[in-house]
């Protein structure tokens, strides 16, 4: 009975800190989308039509998550693909982005301009992805 009691009353200190993580990612990937990702995608996120796909509010990144996060840590994705209907033939560069940079960015890409996820990118997922 201790040892229940004792998770219950941890429990919110657990939940407490992997807000305060997510809101930190959040914020260093604030300012790592001003330096690396604002002159294509725009501050609010919507690209520019035909030439730079949006990402807020992209269907593609939240059907496509896994590429879309390759396509950050290899450069770009082959061929065309299709944004909230718009085709887009240019490809994005390599920017030589750390893997856990590249979670912060998409912590904060997903959760900004009206975008949404509840789990968190952590540098050890970006790690795992293979090209
Ligand atoms: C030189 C311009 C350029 C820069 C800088 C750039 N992108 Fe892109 N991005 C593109 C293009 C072009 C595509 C379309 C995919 C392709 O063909 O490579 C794309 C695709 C994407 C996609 C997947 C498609 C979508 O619209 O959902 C995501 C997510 C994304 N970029 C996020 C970022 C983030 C985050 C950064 C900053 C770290 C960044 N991009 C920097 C040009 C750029």
């Amino acid at each position: 009975m201790k040892i229940l009691n004792f998770v219950f009353l941890l429990l919110p200190f657990i939940i407490l800190s992997q807000d305060i993580k997510i809101t930190e990612s959040i914020e260093r990937g604030r300012l790592l989308y001003e330096d690396f990702c604002v002159r294509c995608h725009m501050p609010d996120g919507k690209g520019q039509k035909g030439i730079i796909p949006p990402i807020a509010k992209s269907d593609f990144l939240f059907n496509h998550m896994e590429e879309s996060i390759k396509a950050l840590k290899f450069g770009g994705i082959d061929g065309e693909i299709i944004v909230n209907g718009v085709k887009y033939n240019s490809r994005m560069e390599k920017m030589g982005l750390y893997d856990d940079e590249i979670a912060d960015i998409m912590n904060y890409t997903l959760n900004t301009w009206g975008n949404k996820y509840d789990k968190i990118i952590d540098e050890k997922y970006v790690k795992s992805l293979k090209k």
